[in-house]
């Protein structure tokens, strides 16, 4: 039995054949209509998601399969002080697979260790969140034709930014891959993804806190939201919520071909008028993430479809 807690957990060629299934979805989704009937997926949110949890639902529906969980723990026995340990044990009765997110860094592992059924890792506080990484990677490859050979601005909170830690341990395995670390000082890529992930790599990668620096280099721009729910103080929040704000004039500064991605939800970082540029693929990629959701669910059950 298989779960997914970082993108790591898969082989290159695994992941590569996660988004050639996900690639045949989207061109034939009818194809997969019926390959999950009589399957039962659980949504265990212990954080707020819209995105995340209802794109795992969608996917499993789209597959035939239903759905079951919770989306906040004040709605689960959480709130009763049940462990994760115990809830996954029973869930396991309940349903053949599960996706969990949970405020705390390493839940959904304790939870896997525990578990009959796959456990997917939905976001675990600041650490990781792999298939939003699945998202990216199926985004890039089919906008723009490769994962190798790009260089990639990561602009925001990149301190407390768990799509972007797991998508920097996803793209140091592709050759010539260029990281630009956008962010201000306070909020810089911690120094266990620095050190032991991309220094230990070899990738060339340089740290700056202008984003209009960066703008002219970069095939692809990631942006993210300051995360307000892991700051210790209101007053810091504040300080750096705006720090960022991608703009029309700022757009100009980019070249013709760059793609601008966002793991939503944005508050004030892309501005509303970048919607209507083409560049922007922000929303593309929430479609993506369906099908790439749909194809690890059916790698995860080893469900095959000729
Ligand atoms: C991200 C998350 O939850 O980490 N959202 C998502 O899953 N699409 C990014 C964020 O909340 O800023």
């Amino acid at each position: 039995m298989r779960h997914l807690m970082s993108p790591l957990d898969l082989s290159v060629e695994e992941l590569d054949r996660i988004l050639d299934l996900a690639n045949d979805i989207e061109a034939d989704p009818g194809k997969y209509a019926h390959a999950c009937e009589g399957k039962k997926l659980a949504t265990l949110f212990y954080e707020p998601s819209t995105r995340t949890r209802l794109s795992f639902e969608a996917a499993m529906l789209n597959l035939g399969g239903s759905v079951l969980g919770f989306s906040s723990a004040d709605s689960s026995s959480a709130a009763k002080g049940e462990s994760v340990a115990d809830t996954i044990r029973v869930i396991s009765c309940y349903a053949d697979i599960a996706a969990m997110r949970h405020p705390k860094e390493g839940a959904p592992l304790v939870a896997a260790l525990h578990s009959r059924i796959p456990v997917i890792n939905a976001g675990d506080g600041g650490h990781q969140h792999p298939t939003q990484t699945l998202t990216d990677l199926l985004t890039i490859r089919s906008l723009k034709g490769r994962l190798g050979n790009i260089t990639i601005g990561l602009c925001g909170d990149l301190k407390f930014g768990r799509t972007v830690h797991s998508l920097i341990n996803a793209l140091v395995r592709y050759e010539g891959v260029r990281f630009i670390l956008i962010s201000p000082e306070e909020l810089r890529i911690p120094d266990y993804v620095r050190e032991d992930v991309l220094r230990r790599s070899g990738h060339e990668f340089k740290e700056v806190i202008r984003l209009e620096e960066a703008l002219p280099e970069l095939d692809i721009l990631y942006m993210t939201r300051v995360q307000k729910e892991r700051f210790f103080n209101e007053e810091d929040y504040v300080r750096m919520k705006d720090f960022y704000i991608l703009d029309k004039a700022k757009m100009k500064l980019a070249g013709p071909d760059m793609m601008v991605l966002h793991p939503l939800p944005r508050v004030n970082e892309i501005s509303v008028e970048v919607d209507a540029d083409p560049r922007a693929a922000y929303f593309r990629q929430a479609q993506y993430g369906v099908y790439v959701r749909m194809a690890l669910i059916l790698t995860l059950l080893e469900v095959k479809v000729c």
